[in-house]
């Protein structure tokens, strides 16, 4: 396993975003934030519940189409961006073996426990695979992955929903740096679809989302020394009908005086004062389209899951 992204470089960062973040108006937080372990196990969680059709609707289409993916991109090696649980990589990877193609895969994340876990166990099961995992962020440590084979760059789940438009331009122009002639990116995109299915999908009946969202006022109080009463501080999902994406907000019910202490700062809210917390974009397929176009990629096909929710879009550089 590489290591390119250390707990000190973590640390750093989350500094950063935490100070900038917590000093602009509305306040907000980025949500790689979310994902400790325990914030992990509530994504996993979520995944699973009823109300959480994405992860199903991209799992449906990779078992459905996997082989005609493998097939047109044509690539020996899987580079998964923001692999995880390394999950969905099985499916690609047993189409990549199926058509005969499969010679490397390289998962990059930025949690170094659940990569650690994921790969060994993957090592055990495609015996022959050369194996590289990057402990990395997609913005700085793309040029860190194995650069020998046509390479299929997966991005799933429908993280790129996390960016703004403006972040999905640098996302595109920094994959493209590192792209080479021949190499696709398959991109997993959820689709603009009836806001209240949204909605409940970000505001599950367990409450498994509110628990994940408050999760980073955790992560904040564990990491920089923070005292953040995380129980007065309510999960809202928001649907933003003009940028098409729910956002998950933290609402103080009351006003409240925060401390962080590594940062050395004290921040107030003030009483039904929001906080922002991630933002995921619906996409509308032809505008998916024309944003690739536009960012120097060629769309070759694209795949929707049984229903229209989600969609897979293979492309190539121009
Ligand atoms: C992992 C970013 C794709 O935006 O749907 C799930 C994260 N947030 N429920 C998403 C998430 C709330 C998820 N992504």
């Amino acid at each position: 396993m590489e290591v390119h992204l250390t707990p000190a470089d973590l640390r750093v960062a989350m500094e950063r975003d935490v100070r900038r973040g917590l000093d602009s108006s509305p306040k907000e937080l980025p949500p790689v934030y979310f994902y400790d372990d325990r914030g992990s196990r509530l994504f996993d969680e979520i995944t699973r519940l009823p109300e959480y059709y994405p992860t199903r609707a991209e799992r449906a289409i990779l078992e459905q189409h996997g082989r005609d993916i493998a097939r047109t991109a044509g690539a020996s090696i899987l580079v998964e961006l923001g692999a995880g649980t390394c999950d969905k990589s099985r499916v690609i990877l047993d189409a990549m073996r199926d058509e005969g193609l499969l010679g490397g895969f390289a998962p990059l994340d930025v949690s170094d426990t659940t990569l650690w876990e994921a790969v060994s166990a993957l090592a055990v099961e495609y015996p022959g695979v050369a194996m590289t995992a990057v402990v990395g962020d997609f913005h700085e440590h793309l040029a860190c992955l194995p650069r020998e084979g046509v390479r299929l760059f997966a991005f799933l789940g429908g993280t790129i929903g996390n960016l703004d438009p403006t972040q999905r331009q640098g996302f595109y122009a920094d994959l493209l740096a590192d792209m080479l002639p021949g190499d696709h990116l398959l991109l997993g995109c959820d689709l603009i679809k009836d806001p209240a299915r949204l909605i409940a999908a970000y505001d599950d009946a367990q409450g498994v989302t509110a628990e994940f969202n408050r999760n980073v006022l955790h992560v904040i109080n564990a990491e920089l020394g923070a005292d953040f009463d995380v129980d007065r501080f309510i999960h809202q999902a928001r649907w933003n009908a003009e940028d098409h994406r729910i956002e998950m907000w933290l609402e103080c019910a009351e006003a409240t005086t925060v401390e962080i202490s590594d940062l050395g700062l004290r921040i107030e809210f003030a009483a039904g004062e929001a906080m922002r917390t991630e933002i995921s974009t619906k996409f509308d397929p032809e505008d998916l389209r024309r944003e690739l176009d536009a960012s120097g990629f060629a769309v070759e096909s694209s795949w929707f899951s049984p229903g229209d929710d989600f969609l897979l879009t293979l492309a190539t550089p121009k």
